[in-house]
C-alpha cells in the first residue's frame, strides 16, 4: 500500500502504555499510524517506516493541536484514538481546584478538542462504514471508587462525550468507547507524580492512613491481576478493524465483574464493600 491509499489512525499519548502498544498493533494490521506524544523524543525508539509519522501533540495546547492537524494533511486519516490521559487521585475533600481543573483539561477538554479538530479531516477520507473514533475511558467511567473523584468524574464525562458524539455524527464514523480495568502501564507511576504533596495535606485527617496504603495496594493489584498494555491494544485494534465495531469495549475481567457487581448489588452493599476495601470504615 502506498502512503496515499493506506488507512491511517492518529493515536494520542504514545510515549508509553496502551497508546505505545497500539502503534504496533495497528501497524501490524497494515495501517499507517500517526503516533503522537507531548515530547517527540519519547517516540524516538519506535521502528521507523513508511507507515509511521511522529507528531508532537499535547492535547491541552491549542497551538500544538493546530500543528498536528496541519501535519496530517495528505494522509488518508480514517481513525482517531483518544488515549492520552492520567489519574489525579486523592480524596475530594483535599483536592485542589487546580488539580481537578487540570484533570479535566487533559482527560475531557483535551480529548474533545482533538476530536473536533480532526473530525473534518476524518470526514474527508472515510468510505462508508470505515471511520473510527475511539475514546479510551475506564471502568471508572461507569462506576466510582474512593480516592479517585477527579479521575472518576473525568472518565464519566468521557463516556457522556462518546455517547453524545455517536448520536450526533451518524453512522459514517463509529464511536468505540473503551472501558479498561487495571492495565500494566506507567499509569500508576504517573498518578504518584500527579498527587504532589497530597500525603502531607492528609496528615492529621481521616485520610492519612488510607492514602499511605492506597498507591501500594493499587500497584499490587495491577501488577498481579492487570492485563498487559499489548493485550489491551490488541483488543482495541481488533475492535477498530471489525466490520461491526462494538459501541463499548470492556477490557479485563476486573472491569467486567465490577460493572456486573455495580449493576446487581444493592447500592448500600456495593458502597460498603468499597469503603471497607479502601480502609474507610464499614
Ligand atoms: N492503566 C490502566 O490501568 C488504565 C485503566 C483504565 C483506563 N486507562 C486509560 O488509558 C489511557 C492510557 O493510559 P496508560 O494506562 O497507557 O498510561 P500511561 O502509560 O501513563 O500513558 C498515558 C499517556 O498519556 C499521555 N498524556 C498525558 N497527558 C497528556 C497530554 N496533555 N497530552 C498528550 N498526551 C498526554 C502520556 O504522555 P507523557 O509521557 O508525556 O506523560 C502517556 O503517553 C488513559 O486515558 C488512562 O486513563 C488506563
Amino acid at each position: 500500500m502506498t502512503v496515499e491509499t493506506r488507512p491511517w489512525a492518529l493515536v494520542t499519548g504514545c510515549s508509553s502504555g496502551i497508546g505505545r502498544a497500539l502503534v504496533a498493533s495497528l501497524r501490524g494490521r497494515g495501517w499507517g499510524v500517526v503516533a503522537t506524544a507531548r515530547r517527540l523524543d519519547s517516540l524516538a525508539d519506535l521502528p521507523p517506516g513508511e507507515d509511521l509519522r511522529l507528531v508532537q501533540l499535547d492535547v491541552t495546547d491549542a497551538a500544538s493541536l493546530e500543528r498536528a492537524v496541519a501535519a496530517c494533511q495528505g494522509l488518508r486519516l480514517v481513525a482517531l484514538v483518544n488515549n492520552a490521559g492520567y489519574g489525579q487521585m486523592g480524596p475530594l475533600e483535599l483536592l485542589h481546584t487546580d488539580e481537578l481543573r487540570a484533570q479535566f483539561e487533559t482527560n475531557v477538554i483535551g480529548l474533545q478538542a482533538v476530536t473536533s479538530a480532526f473530525l473534518p479531516l476524518l470526514r474527508a477520507h472515510v468510505g462508508p462504514g470505515e471511520g473510527r473514533i475511539v475514546h479510551v475511558a475506564s471502568v471508572l467511567g461507569r462506576l466510582s471508587i474512593p480516592m479517585a473523584g477527579a479521575y472518576n468524574a473525568s472518565k464519566h464525562a468521557v463516556v457522556a462525550l462518546a455517547e453524545t458524539l455517536r448520536l450526533e455524527i451518524g453512522p459514517a464514523l463509529a464511536v468505540i468507547l473503551v472501558e479498561p480495568g487495571a492495565i500494566r502501564t506507567q499509569f500508576r507511576a504517573t498518578l504518584k507524580q500527579a498527587w504532589g504533596d497530597l500525603p502531607a495535606r492528609a496528615v492529621g485527617t481521616k485520610y492519612e492512613k488510607v492514602i499511605l496504603h492506597y498507591a501500594s495496594k493499587r500497584e499490587e493489584f495491577a501488577s498481579q491481576h492487570g492485563m498487559t498494555a499489548e493485550a489491551c491494544a490488541e483488543k482495541i485494534a481488533k475492535a477498530m478493524l471489525s466490520a461491526h465495531p462494538p459501541r463499548r469495549l470492556v477490557v479485563g475481567g476486573d472491569s467486567f465483574w465490577a460493572q456486573v457487581a455495580h449493576r446487581i448489588l444493592p447500592a448500600a452493599l456495593f458502597e460498603w464493600v468499597l469503603r471497607r476495601s479502601y480502609g474507610l470504615g464499614g
